[in-house]
């Protein structure tokens, strides 16, 4: 299959509308697009992800109003989260209504929903007049794609079509948070955080374990993408806890890749990677997987990636090098 880039949403819409699956541009990370209400394209996205099939899709919509078709219910506390924060990087889990297909929610009675704030996105969706069903386009286990060139290296051959746009704001996926139980429980961390969702219910949030714990029991998992390993590089991972200068000392003496802070950069030898600067946690999540991405470019067999200090430590930035380093970490 030759995969086409393009730059128009009419041409991206007709792709949809005829059941193929398109990866598209969003604000946390690029999507790979089909028509959620139908099993048959929807089934693509497996297939050119190489997903496995009980693990859910997210449901994208263009407006409020969209929803309701979509879930059985909607309960007062989704409704304030959906006025505070939608569109945005947010999705929230529901009691799916029958006519979300079971290949969509990976089997189950609940449903994913996000309201996206890029406008291409939205705009895409308001033409084809379906809700999109969009995990992030990487092959399944590597870094989500937060540019086109991302999702062509992954997908080249295997889809039909690409929508260029810029380069995503956020750069990582969206915060996911399960409505259906009682309290309602994070199950991803993202950009919008666990505080600013509990302030606005006025009320306290659980944030399941399987967020920043390696998950014993892979039968009683609440998100079943949690049971796949994620966002890593071919090469070896490992989280490096330390002060810079036990860093540096810890890298330059090995033959090895260093991913880093900013503020570190002057203090190693060779063969780094910044992932911005240990002060401003949204450069670390738009360049986080990028990062990651680079480190197979220098043919080392091991990485070391210095994480921050806990009060400077993103839940997000840290849940997804936990996954990437399959929890290994070394505490200098
Ligand atoms: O920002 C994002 O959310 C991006 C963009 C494209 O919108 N999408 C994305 O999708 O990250 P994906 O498939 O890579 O991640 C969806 C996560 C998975 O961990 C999945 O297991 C979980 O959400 N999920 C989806 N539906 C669920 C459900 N009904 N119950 C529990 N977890 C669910
Ligand atoms: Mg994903």
């Amino acid at each position: 299959m030759n995969t086409l880039l393009i730059d128009s949403i009419d041409v991206a819409a007709e792709f949809l509308k005829n059941g193929e699956v398109v990866a598209i541009p969003t604000e946390t990370v690029y999507g790979l697009a089909a028509n959620a209400l139908d099993s048959e394209a929807v089934k693509k996205i497996f297939k050119a992800k190489g997903r496995p099939s009980d693990n859910p899709l997210i449901v994208h919509i263009s407006d409020i109003s969209e929803i309701h078709s979509l879930v059985s219910d909607f309960p007062q506390d989704a409704k304030k989260l959906a006025n505070n924060f939608w569109p945005g990087p947010l999705t929230m889990i529901f009691h799916k209504s029958d006519v979300v297909p079971f290949i969509t929610s990976g089997g189950l009675e609940t449903v994913a929903i996000r309201f996206p704030e890029s406008e291409i996105a939205r705009n895409l969706i308001k033409k084809v007049q379906f809700p999109l069903a969009a995990p992030s386009a990487n092959s399944s286990g590597s870094p989500s794609p937060t540019s086109h060139m991302h999702v062509l290296n992954d997908l080249n051959g295997k889809i039909p079509a690409i929508l260029k746009g810029p380069n995503c704001s956020v750069g990582v996926e969206s915060t996911v948070i399960d409505m259906t139980s009682d309290p309602v429980r994070l199950l991803r961390p993202g950009k919008i955080s666990a505080k600013e969702i509990s302030d606005v219910l006025n009320k306290p949030i659980i944030i399941d374990e399987s967020v920043d714990h390696l998950v014993s029991d892979l039968n009683n998992v609440k998100s079943p993408g949690v049971k796949y390993k994620h966002y890593s590089p071919r090469t070896k991972v490992v989280l490096i806890k330390s002060s810079k200068d036990k860093f540096a000392e810890f890298v330059n003496s090995r033959e090895c890749v260093a991913m880093g802070f900013s503020e570190d950069e002057k203090y190693i030898k060779s063969n780094f990677i910044s992932y911005g600067s240990e002060f401003s946690q949204d450069e670390q999540l738009n360049l986080l997987f990028d990062s990651l991405r680079k480190i197979d470019n220098f043919n080392k067999d091991i990485a070391y990636i210095h994480i921050a200090r806990k009060e400077n430590l993103n839940l997000a930035v840290l849940n997804r090098l936990l996954r990437a380093s399959g929890f290994c970490i070394y505490d200098l």
